[in-house]
């Protein structure tokens, strides 16, 4: 046995096998980023690991022995996991490479709503083909070709069993709820999202997985996956942000710090810092936009993509010619301290 094994990271939880004893979800109350190597080694041993990227099963009975081993943060719920009914999911992730399991994925998924990393510092190539679209219920997940059994099951007991979503991707706030965070509806933020300390998100609000906030923010819109949040910023009721898992966008969004995009509006390329965009305004990275001066002149246009990642920018649509205008913003949005200082 060696005494020291270096891993990017490793996850001890609790998987959910089908009827076809496969493991459909895995939660990690234990998630470490480069654990220490001889805890890891110590792991490794205990379950058999034989290298690389791999998912390795913990007998309950022998986690006792690890304890005093494991870092003092989780020595009480490595403890409390030696009561475990079933073996531990252990993910060993060696490299950081394109996810291959269904464990591979939930542990990269913890580790981004651990904040243990950012989003776009992983790869998540595939994860979405990896995983499986599943029954969220008041039973936990369920693979659909067992539904209908389980259904049948729970009202011979005289109990309905209560899907609430079918989807690839659990409610972030079933496996993490990040510190210093509101989240008026939790079935609105996916695991894997990333919500920096002080973000309140509103009922309206949407975070997917690989996306989020750097810190204090108000979301109201929907922040799809891969894009990022600058701190301060402002996102306002059913506002959108696009995305490029779908529909053929390539352009990777990210909002710097400070903005606000307005009620309704849409962004289709990256803003830099102290940026606004118009409430009702949708501006894709190819949109034709006319560069006003102090006095409202036009002084020439750009695409929009043209003004990716620049500061104090204010964007809207001449409300008497229907032209998208760029003007310098002078106007300096401040969060309402009431409401993201009490999180
Ligand atoms: C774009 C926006 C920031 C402009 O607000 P503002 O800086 O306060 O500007 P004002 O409304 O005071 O307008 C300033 C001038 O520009 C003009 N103007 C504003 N919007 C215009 C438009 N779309 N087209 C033509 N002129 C416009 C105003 O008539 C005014 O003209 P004046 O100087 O001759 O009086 C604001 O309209 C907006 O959309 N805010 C978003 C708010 C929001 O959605 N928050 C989230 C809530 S959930």
């Amino acid at each position: 046995m060696t005494s020291s094994l270096s891993l990017h990271s490793l996850g001890i939880g609790l998987g959910t096998r089908n009827s076809r004893g496969e493991i459909i979800e895995v939660y990690y109350p234990i998630v470490l980023r480069e654990p220490d190597p001889s805890f890891a080694a110590s792991v490794a041993a205990a379950s058999a690991y034989a290298g690389g990227n791999a998912v390795c099963a913990l007998a309950p009975a022998t986690v006792s022995a690890l304890v005093p081993l494991a870092p003092q943060s989780v020595q009480d719920t490595l403890r409390a996991l030696t009561a475990a009914r079933q073996d531990l999911t252990v993910m060993f992730i060696a490299q950081d490479s394109a996810p291959a399991s269904i464990p591979e994925v939930y542990l990269k998924l913890h580790l981004l709503s651990h904040r243990l990393q950012k989003p776009h510092s992983l790869n998540l190539t595939g994860a979405f083909g990896v995983l499986q679209n599943l029954a969220w219920t008041n039973q936990g997940a369920i693979d659909l070709a067992d539904l209908p059994a389980r259904q049948l099951q729970a009202r011979l007991q005289g109990e309905l069993l209560e899907v609430m979503s079918v989807d690839k991707f659990p409610k972030m706030s079933n496996y993490v709820v990040p510190k210093g965070v509101r989240i008026a509806h939790t079935a609105r933020v996916r695991l894997g999202a990333y919500i920096g300390e002080g973000t309140t998100i509103m009922h309206e609000g949407f975070v997917n997985f690989n996306a989020g906030t750097e810190g204090p923010a108000m979301v109201e819109g929907r922040i799809s996956a891969g894009v990022m949040v600058g701190p301060g910023s402002d996102l306002g009721g059913g506002c959108s942000t696009m995305g490029t898992l779908s529909g053929g966008g390539t352009e990777v969004i990210s909002i710097g710090r400070d903005c606000l995009i307005g009620a309704n509006a849409g962004l289709g390329f990256p803003l830099g810092d102290r940026c606004i965009v118009e409430a009702g305004l949708y501006v894709t990275a190819g949109t034709k936009v006319l560069l006003l001066d102090k006095d409202n002149q036009v002084v020439g246009t750009r695409k929009a993509r043209e003004l990716s990642g620049k500061s104090d920018l204010l964007f809207r649509r001449n409300s008497v010619t229907g032209a998208v205008e760029c003007k310098a913003n002078k106007t300096a949005i401040a969060l309402n301290e009431e409401l993201h200082t009490h999180n």
